[in-house]
């Protein structure tokens, strides 16, 4: 079967439009034609972000953006807090420990998500840190982190507000100036179902003070270098940037703004919400905690005696449907359902009919159809 659904929690379906636009013929990224597009899409990105700021596109997946924020913001030798409850939180400290930094971790169990209050004890503790790093949508446990909330604690302190979006931003909501967010990341192959390959970064007056003030050790990712050459006429990236995947971010960015930003959040919410019913009704249990269960991704413990090679290998080749595993400590032992970009009913239908169908093969539960059953039931 050659036509996967990818119910990844990246990369997601791509639009037939998005498909096309990349189609097109490459021109000089040093010229009108290539600044056009490119002012354009960075002004779409904005508008996504919901930031009066300028945004940047970097070729590269969401770790170059997770890197650049990082390096470009603190010095070596300064500290950092990082909310870790997941490989992406990890991720974002092993790139400061990579650039030197001096790190401190806020460790948050698996499964949960961090509270204002425990970022807000933290930082009382160490009135030294530069920036703290909370990753939105932690990809690898199906948890939201409560993003708006954090934002008004970060108010009063003088700490930078670094935010990963790559999995959340055009699937869950997202207001970059609203909730006073610093420096905040994303990436192209999630709820913005473009191809993979391209991601953007956003960034405060406060935040580009700090950037004027790190002389940072990254080259390729150095953000002075990518102002300078934004702040060109016509506008251009430092190096030579992906032109095709540019057509692609500015198709999929147009039909993130024709949804309408409130619109995508709550089809994504809805399908988060469907999900998770139809999981209980297949008898499974969720991974995350429900109350801060992720609007873009949905973790399930992997039912006894089943192994994760068998169950989704079976829904891959027999059914066709694309499911994730577990990362870390967690593989093997749940498998993450993507409901991000283009996701509607009838890949929901087609994806819990194969989850029932394939359990029920491998004699894990008894019921095939309860979750396309309870599918049904949400979307009426
Ligand atoms: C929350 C989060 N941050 C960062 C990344 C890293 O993005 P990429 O794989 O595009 O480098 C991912 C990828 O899954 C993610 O889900």
């Amino acid at each position: 079967m050659d036509d996967i659904l990818l119910m990844l929690p990246g990369p997601t379906t791509v639009d037939p439009r998005v498909l096309a636009a990349m189609s097109k013929a490459v021109v000089n990224h040093r010229g009108a034609k290539y600044g056009e597009i490119l002012t354009e899409t960075t002004e779409l990105m904005s508008k996504v972000f919901q930031t009066p700021n300028k945004s940047y596109l970097l070729t590269g997946s969401g770790t170059a953006a997770m890197e650049t924020a990082v390096a470009n913001t603190v010095a070596p030798g300064e500290k950092m807090l990082n909310v870790v409850g997941g490989k992406f939180g990890e991720r974002f400290m092993k790139i400061a420990n990579t650039h030197g930094i001096e790190t401190q971790e806020l460790a948050v169990e698996w499964g949960t998500a961090v509270t204002p209050k425990q970022i807000a004890e933290a930082l009382d503790e160490n009135e030294d840190i530069k920036a703290i790093t909370v990753v939105h949508n932690e990809t690898s446990t199906g948890v939201a982190a409560p993003i708006e909330e954090i934002g008004k604690v970060m108010k009063n302190y003088d700490a930078l507000y670094i935010v990963d979006t790559v999995s959340s931003l055009g699937g869950d909501y997202v207001d970059v100036e609203k909730f006073g967010i610093d420096v905040c990341v994303t990436g192209s192959q999630k709820c913005l179902a473009a191809p993979p390959g391209m991601a953007a970064i956003t960034l405060s007056d406060d935040a580009w003070k700090a950037v004027d003030n790190v002389e940072t050790n990254t080259f390729y990712l150095d953000l002075k270098a990518a102002r300078k050459s934004g702040d060109k006429t016509p506008p251009e990236t430092p190096y030579t940037p992906s032109v095709s995947l540019t057509y692609a971010m500015n198709e999929a960015l147009k039909i993130v703004m024709e949804e309408g930003l409130e619109n995508r959040v709550a089809r994504h919410h809805k399908a988060a919400k469907a999900s998770v019913a139809a999981v209980k009704a297949l008898g499974l249990e969720l991974f995350a905690d429900e109350a801060v269960s992720s609007a873009t991704v949905t973790a399930v413990k992997m039912p006894e005696g089943v192994t994760d090679a068998e169950f989704r290998g079976t829904t891959r080749d027999k059914y066709g449907v694309e499911l994730a595993g577990g990362q870390d400590h967690l593989k093997g032992n749940v498998f993450r359902i993507g409901h991000m970009g283009c996701i509607s009913y009838k890949e929901l239908v087609q994806t819990f009919a194969a989850i029932g169908m394939t359990l029920k093969g491998l004699g894990a539960i008894e019921d095939a159809g309860a979750g396309v059953a309870s599918i049904t039931e949400s979307y009426l």
